[in-house]
């Protein structure tokens, strides 16, 4: 089994593991790292989508079940439109009804919608109870799984209400995604992608390479632990996970959410990287290196959007402070660098990737 401890801090909270290994969903319970932090918890809240419900719902709650643990479940429809506060509010309504109290415990079992959701609502139920995430996607395995940040959306933008609220446990099964489509396998190489441009050449060859899956979740997971465990309320290094999330959060927004959120994330990185390259702030090889792996991936790397749209659109990001924002700039393939910027400056490098 491949293991990784996380510390958090402030060290009041306590740190957590992230498992990694084949068929984990079926006897997580076992291991020791369940067994310190959970084996007084009562009842398990597991909360999930319809689909991964349909799948993987059995699976843990027979292991819960075998381990003598009681168990509640609760599914909502899948997709990014059930990250909203009504589906908050319709949770919390469903634990307080079930009389789930601080020493029972929630588990996020699915992809980044479920982990974000259930999180948020395992970080504010009874003002924080603990939780385990169990991501199902390979995007929320080497990214949203790992690091606290919990959230759902608002009209005016993505994940603009949340937490930072830590896991007391992280169960990967690298088995789950196999019933994944294509789509939703390149939406999490998106991120994979992004970690390589960002700090790690070796990923980068790793993905170039026909390297086996769990070795490239466990290198993902590595990185983004190293990253929150030296910045875990997202104020400095953190925010190079942003890579292309400023223009990927504005696509994700005007397509309502059709667009998914790795392939919005790619168009976002060939955006930047492009008008980085044009601007000389980054080795033409930067961006030759992404568009091989996004083409690599069936990622997309253009969009119809117009770069007008895309900048009114990304004015309400998070990552703007008044009239300025701070964007992350490739140099060199495997390393980034946070510049901030006025806003409109941001308008005029939208424009410059745009351009062939
Ligand atoms: N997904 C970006 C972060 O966790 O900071």
């Amino acid at each position: 089994m491949n293991t990784l401890n996380v510390k958090v801090s402030p060290p009041s909270l306590r740190s957590y593991e992230i498992l990694i290994e084949n068929g984990l969903i079926a006897n997580f319970p076992d291991t020791e790292a369940f067994k310190k932090r959970f084996s007084n918890v009562q009842t398990f809240a597991v909360i999930s989508d319809d689909n991964v419900f349909e799948l993987y719902a059995h699976v843990i709650a027979n292991a819960l079940a075998r381990a003598g643990f009681s168990i509640i479940i609760s599914a909502f429809p899948p997709g990014e439109s059930s990250k909203s506060m009504e589906t908050y509010f319709t949770l919390q309504s469903w634990l307080a009804e079930k009389q789930i109290t601080r020493t029972d415990a929630i588990i996020a079992l699915g992809g980044g919608v479920v982990g974000d959701l259930a999180g948020f609502v395992a970080a504010t139920y009874l003002r924080g109870v603990p939780f385990i995430q169990i991501p199902t996607t390979l995007l929320a395995m080497v990214d949203s799984s790992v690091g606290g940040k919990t959230a759902v959306d608002i009209p005016a933008g993505k994940n603009l209400v949340g937490a930072f609220h830590q896991p007391g446990l992280v169960v990967c099964d690298p088995d789950v995604l196999k019933t994944l489509p294509d789509e939703n396998f390149a939406d999490g190489m998106a991120e994979s992608i992004k970690h390589g441009m960002i700090c790690s050449k070796k990923l980068i060859k790793m993905m170039n390479t026909e390297t086996a899956l769990p070795a490239i979740i466990a290198g993902n997971v590595k990185i983004k632990r190293d990253i929150v465990q030296r910045d875990p309320f997202d104020t400095g290094e953190r925010q190079l996970l942003n890579f292309g999330h400023t223009i990927g959060h504005a696509i994700e927004k005007l397509s309502g959410f059709g667009a998914s959120h790795g392939n919005a994330v790619a168009i976002g990185m060939a955006i930047t990287t492009r008008a980085a390259v044009k601007k000389g702030e980054s080795a033409p090889e930067c961006l030759e290196i992404l568009l091989e792996l996004l083409e690599k991936y069936n990622l997309p790397t253009r969009t119809d959007f117009s770069p007008e749209e895309i900048f009114e659109a990304a004015l309400t990001d998070k990552k703007r402070a008044g009239s300025t924002i701070t964007e992350i700039i490739p140099r060199v393939p495997g390393v980034c660098e946070l510049v901030k910027m006025p806003v409109d400056e941001l308008f005029d490098r939208i424009q410059a990737g745009m351009e062939s």
